[in-house]
């Protein structure tokens, strides 16, 4: 079985199902020589190697005036921020190791600047521009084909069954689709589904990757924090079973961190290797790895998993239950596995109402400064507005305004 030693850890690679890493990674990429700093191999002493500024950083916001002092002592200059961070992010993979039990070596983390930047750098690494192709499973997150617009990728749609809001996929129809699109390089799942709440089933998962499929399998599990508060439901684990799954998470969402931008990939380290060498070799900010770091502690997991507990109360004993009072609620569409609920407006008859749905969203958002998302246009979400869960005094007001704007529909 083959290893590889790329950080500070030594690994088996996935046992592996078949799939050939080498076949799919664009020859471009995989003669790739990675960029290389002194600071790679020695990171500490007297430092004159990467033409940073020694007497540190100029604005008091970060440190006191240096005053010409040199900025290398802690005490004085604890983020040291004239130094740039650590390429690999070292600190912040050994407390993911910890949250992620099934993870057994830093050398299955990727760090991206969001999850946004894995997305990105996935499509890059696999995809040639205006020859290869991904396949998404609408309704689902926009960047996806975004990024594949800036790539000059093709896109392959195969819809998720969305009869009686299951938003489950079809995986038959998948795999057709495969075999009619041989290029398709990337396969994106999200899970929960980003706008249908929903977690998909991990056996639909799982065929597609005892498929035979050669390319790799991303799953987007930006929301599933909220999704394992009582049980761990993440598919991380599995990236030991197959070399071509990638699970993607975030600390935008359950961990409250959308502003530090970091997201998270989980894969084998083959694949892991090469996205850490096509990244800019300083991608995560040192000031994000700090703060991530120190929201990666067994107090910080803590407070995180009371807060999603909170959250997820307000979403089914207050949220929810309020929604479905008001008029012209015809119901909440999917599992509601995350923090957003997807809320069903309808016409007098009961059918979906993307007019009224997109006038109430307007209206909220351009008159009373409450701004959710009309997400009428997907498949699937009809008349459907989707609705952060927030403080229990944002939700009061949201289900107040609703009510107005509601009842004044009717009225008419
Ligand atoms: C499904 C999904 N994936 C990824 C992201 C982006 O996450 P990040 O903030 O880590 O870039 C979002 C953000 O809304 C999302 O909904």
């Amino acid at each position: 079985m083959p290893t590889t030693a790329t950080t500070d850890a030594v690994i088996d690679t996935a046992v592996g199902n078949g799939f050939d890493l080498k076949s799919i990674v664009r020859p471009n990429i995989w003669n790739l020589e990675a960029y290389r700093c002194a600071r790679d191999d020695f990171s500490e002493g007297i430092l004159l190697d990467a033409n940073e500024n020694s007497y540190g950083p100029v604005t008091g916001i970060v440190a006191g005036d240096h005053g010409l002092q040199p900025a290398t002592d802690p005490q004085t200059n604890p983020l040291q921020l004239h130094r740039y961070p650590d390429p690999l992010g070292r600190s912040v993979k050994q407390r993911l190791l910890k949250l992620r039990q099934g993870i057994r070596s830093p050398d299955q983390i990727f760090l991206g600047v969001g999850s946004d930047e894995v997305i990105d750098l996935l499509v890059r690494i696999l995809c040639v521009p205006g020859q290869d192709e991904i396949l998404i499973t609408p309704p689902t997150y926009g960047m996806y084909k975004v990024v594949a617009a800036v790539n000059d990728v093709g896109v392959v749609r195969v819809p998720l069954d969305v009869e009686d809001g299951r938003f489950q996929l079809q995986v038959d129809k998948m795999l057709e689709a495969i075999a009619l699109h041989p290029n398709t390089k990337l396969v994106w799942l999200c899970s929960p589904g980003n706008p249908t709440a929903t977690r998909l089933e991990t056996r639909d998962i799982e065929r597609i990757l005892n498929s035979g499929y050669r390319g790799v399998v991303v799953v987007d599990e930006a929301y599933i924090d909220f999704a394992s508060y009582e049980e761990d439901l993440s598919l991380a684990p599995l990236v030991n079973k197959y070399p071509n799954l990638v699970v993607m998470q975030t600390l935008s969402k359950g961990f409250g961190l959308a502003g530090i931008r970091l997201g998270v990939a989980f894969a084998d380290p083959r694949l892991v290797e090469i996205l850490n060498k096509t990244k800019a070799p300083y991608n995560v900010s040192s000031l994000t790895l700090k703060v991530a770091e120190g929201s990666l502690d067994d107090k910080s997991i803590a407070n995180m998993r009371r807060t999603i507990a909170h959250l997820i109360k307000l979403r089914d004993e207050y949220l929810v239950p309020e929604l479905l009072k008001l008029p012209r609620v015809g119901g909440i569409v999917g599992t509601s596995s995350a923090n957003f609920v997807l809320a069903r407006i309808v016409d007098k008859d009961g059918n979906p109402d993307n007019e009224l749905a997109h006038h109430i969203y307007n209206d909220m958002a351009s008159n009373h400064s409450i701004v959710v998302r009309y997400r009428g246009n997907e498949l699937g979400c009809e008349g459907c507005l989707r609705i952060t869960v927030g403080t229990e005094y944002e939700n009061q007001c949201l289900i107040a305004k609703l009510r107005e704007l509601l009842s004044k529909a009717v009225d008419k």
